[in-house]
């Protein structure tokens, strides 16, 4: 079988064709009514896989619906893509790379690419180095220039080498030892210098997470960081003992100084986005310690094993994937909310919006063609109940309809009160409150007046989409395992949008921009010989004028 992705328009299969015709017929229909009309509804529309249960139920979907969904999956090439991707084909082929994060969350792979390489080999070598890394800090043999243990650690980078550790940081805080582990990714100096305030320069580890070694904002801040260290300590300071790389970027590293016993690397078949599991998870390991940061590798592995072995209608990542592809393809719901009740997760929509965004905010199919139908949405959210006195009245009445992630764990790190309950409650009324709405009758018939001029406000359309999944604690395996759901969420839609998940080409127009803007804010030379519009260079002058003090705002 190819080692290529297949090239399927996928508006041009049988199966999409006969979706959009599900669409209209259930566009009429209440998710209600198929519940009353299906009494196993809720059980044949739920599945379990590696410590998760998802129930998707609360859809506008039905059987027919679902079993055209697979047929599109089939017709879309799964097979192939899936082969591909498991052989190390060079799926990701406007880098030329083969995508092969899985691999380290499995070091006994035993895959050789076509130079002779084993990345499972070389992600177990590295594993190795982190771990003796990881417990010479944590128990105080590594120290640094004057002697001292460490008690913070600095995570300097951006993007994937920011989001997977911060958010997993975060998730996993019931699990952190004694280390305070931050994170700096802002090239605003407000966000190296307000985290650095209050440090001590003898006892902070610095890491410099960046795959290329290249990236603005991550190279300011290192920079910042390190003449910090030094002026601080004078003579004292030995960037060796506090500065350590996470990288594919040797030259770069040792070109900044840092020694190469000190980088911890990883390869190009790691994309940023999906590089927590590699040495960009050092902070993570470093906060957990790593025999946590293992069962957060083995986690993963568990959902790549359920995702590789498990038929797609049980499959946990295929199904999320699928019913997403119903509701922006068919259902024509252009936005996702992620709500994680679990103060926890806080970070994860953020960490997630990378992922799905980058992934599969794509608009040029795999022919180099335009597509023609929608691809990735919009994805937002926020930990429940916060989000719940923000943004939910629209969820309930707004003229949008958003489908909903509930993600909960139905044990606590945190006992005590009636918090989790409450929290509990809060999720499972939510989905349901979404799906049922209120109708005049009802608001009718708990009304305490005759008449109630408020009536018509209080009434709530409902018919609204929601997913909901559920893990018993959030341990480091079950994260591992929710963050490889989604991955493989992302990855399956983008083989049926037939795009190319693994690139962000995307993201590089406006770095080139920064640049040529850049010198205008210092010269003020005429842009339009630069590619700089009018717009934007009367922009630059204003702020050339108000920062020298030339001109004041209006009215002040
Ligand atoms: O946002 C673009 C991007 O290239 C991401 O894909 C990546 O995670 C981030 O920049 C940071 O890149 P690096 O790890 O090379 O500094």
């Amino acid at each position: 079988m190819s080692l290529s992705l297949p090239r399927i328009n996928p508006t041009e299969t049988s199966a999409w064709k006969q979706l959009i015709h599900h669409a209209q017929t259930l566009g009429d229909q209440r998710i209600q009514d198929l519940f009353k009309a299906d009494p196993g509804r809720a059980e044949r529309m739920s599945a379990e896989g590696a410590g998760w249960f998802l129930d998707y139920s609360k859809n506008l979907l039905d059987q027919h619906a679902f079993d055209d969904l697979l047929k599109l999956l089939d017709e879309c090439g799964w097979e192939q893509a899936l082969n591909a991707t498991r052989k190390g084909g060079l799926i990701n082929e406007t880098e030329n790379r083969a995508v092969l994060h899985t691999v380290l969350r499995d070091p006994g792979n035993t895959l050789q690419l076509v130079d002779g390489s084993q990345p499972g080999v070389q992600v177990s070598e590295v594993l190795n180095r982190m771990e003796n890394f990881v417990e010479a800090v944590r128990n105080g043999q590594r120290r640094g220039c004057t002697g001292q243990a460490f008690t913070d650690v600095i995570n300097l980078g951006i993007g994937g080498s920011d989001l997977g550790p911060l958010m997993a940081c975060e998730a996993l805080a019931p699990y952190a030892g004694s280390l305070r582990v931050h994170f700096v990714s802002n090239v605003d100096g407000a966000h190296w210098q307000r985290t650095l305030l209050g440090l001590n320069p003898e006892t902070t580890l610095f890491l410099v997470a960046s795959k290329t070694f290249t990236t603005q904002e991550t190279m300011a801040n290192a920079h910042s960081a390190r003449n910090w260290f030094r002026q601080s300590l004078g003579e004292r300071a030995e960037v060796r003992n506090h500065f350590v790389a996470l990288s594919t970027n040797l030259e770069k590293v040792v070109e900044f100084g840092i020694d190469p016993e000190n980088m911890f690397p990883f390869w190009d078949w790691v994309g940023g986005r999906y590089s927590l599991w590699s040495a960009i998870g050092m902070s993570l390991a470093l906060s957990i310690g790593f025999p946590r940061f293992r069962e957060f590798l083995e986690g993963g592995r568990q959902m790549d094993q359920h995702f590789w072995e498990t038929p797609p209608a049980r499959n946990l990542p295929v199904l999320l994937a699928l019913v997403g592809l119903w509701n922006r393809n068919f259902l024509g719901m252009e936005t996702l909310a992620v709500l994680p009740y679990d103060q926890c997760l806080s970070r994860f929509p953020a960490y997630l919006q990378q992922a799905d965004m980058e992934s599969n905010g794509k608009s040029v199919d795999r022919n180099g063609k335009p597509l023609n139908y929608q691809s990735g949405p919009v994805l937002w959210g926020e930990p429940g109940t916060n989000g719940q006195h923000a943004f939910y009245q629209l969820l309930h009445q707004g003229t949008v309809r958003v489908p909903c992630d509930f993600i909960l764990a139905a044990n606590t790190h945190y006992p005590g009160g009636p918090h989790h309950r409450f929290l509990s409650a809060n999720a499972f009324a939510q989905a349901q409150a979404l799906m049922q709405g209120r109708t005049l009758e009802e608001v009718r018939a708990v009304s305490s007046t005759p008449t109630n001029p408020a009536e018509a406000y209080q009434v709530f359309e409902g018919n609204r989409p929601s997913n909901f999944l559920l893990c018993q604690r959030l341990t480091p395996a079950a994260l591992g395992a929710l963050v490889a759901l989604y991955e493989h969420k992302i990855w399956v839609q983008g083989v049926v949008w037939n795009v190319f998940s693994y690139d962000q080409w995307g993201v590089e127009l406006g770095k080139i921009l920064a640049g040529k803007v850049l010198p205008l804010l210092d010269e003020g030379t005429e842009g339009a010989g630069l590619g700089v519009d009018t717009s934007t260079q009367a922009l630059v002058e204003r702020w050339r004028r108000w920062q020298d003090g030339q001109e004041r705002p209006k009215g002040t």
